[in-house]
């Protein structure tokens, strides 16, 4: 046999081998989207106006403390300053020299904390919280810039009419369409 030819056939073999380790690794990844829980798991937008928020809540004391836990590992204890997104401080900052989106300082409504919160956080273990965990967590996160006060409970109720620092500092990009849309939008 030629060199040539031994060359080629032991390129082939190799990449053959990778290629099936590559196919086993792949099919253990992952779960198939068919079950109706996975989709119940999708299906949780809340709207700005609060449709949809479960029942619960919780206040920034409880919340702190779960904070600390589950959050400030990635989030830093206070909120900000370690590897993760800020999440608090910096209102006011959006425009100055040296605008920072935190989600006290940037986000427009309320409920996209919780829907937010619910979906991903933590990382590495989502959907584990409790909706009172949830409403403890953000009236904590709130609570850090004095958007919304230390002991009354965050619910249901209450969530939706929290006035965010930024609420009115977004622009629509073609205001010739209703504007109802952007009202409406999470
Ligand atoms: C293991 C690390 C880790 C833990 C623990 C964690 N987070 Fe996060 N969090 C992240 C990362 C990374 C991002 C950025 C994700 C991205 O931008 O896609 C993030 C983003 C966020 C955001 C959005 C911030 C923004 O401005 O976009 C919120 C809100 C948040 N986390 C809340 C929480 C809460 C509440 C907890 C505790 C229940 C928590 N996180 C625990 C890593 C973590």
């Amino acid at each position: 046999m030629s060199m040539l030819i031994k060359t080629l056939l032991i390129g082939f073999c190799l990449l053959h081998s990778v290629s099936c380790f590559a196919q086993d690794n792949y099919q253990k990844l992952g779960k198939k989207a068919d079950g109706l829980s996975q989709q119940a798991q999708w299906n949780l937008t809340i709207l700005p106006s609060g449709d949809n928020l479960p029942k619960g809540g919780g206040t920034a004391v409880q919340g702190a403390k779960l904070f600390a836990v589950k959050c400030a590992g990635c989030h830093g204890p206070e909120g900000i300053g370690a590897s993760a997104e800020p999440l608090v401080g910096e209102v006011g900052s959006l425009t100055s020299d040296y605008p920072e989106k935190t989600v006290n300082s940037y986000w427009r409504n309320p409920t996209t904390l919780f829907d937010y919160i619910r979906r991903a956080m933590p990382t590495n273990a989502p959907f584990s919280l409790t909706h009172d965990e949830i409403y403890a967590l953000c009236a904590y996160i709130f609570n850090k810039d004095d958007i919304f006060l230390n002991n009354v409970e965050l619910n249901q109720e209450t969530l939706p009419k929290v006035t965010m620092p930024n609420h009115s500092g977004f622009v629509a990009i073609y205001p010739s369409q209703n504007q109802q849309n952007i009202k409406d939008q999470p």
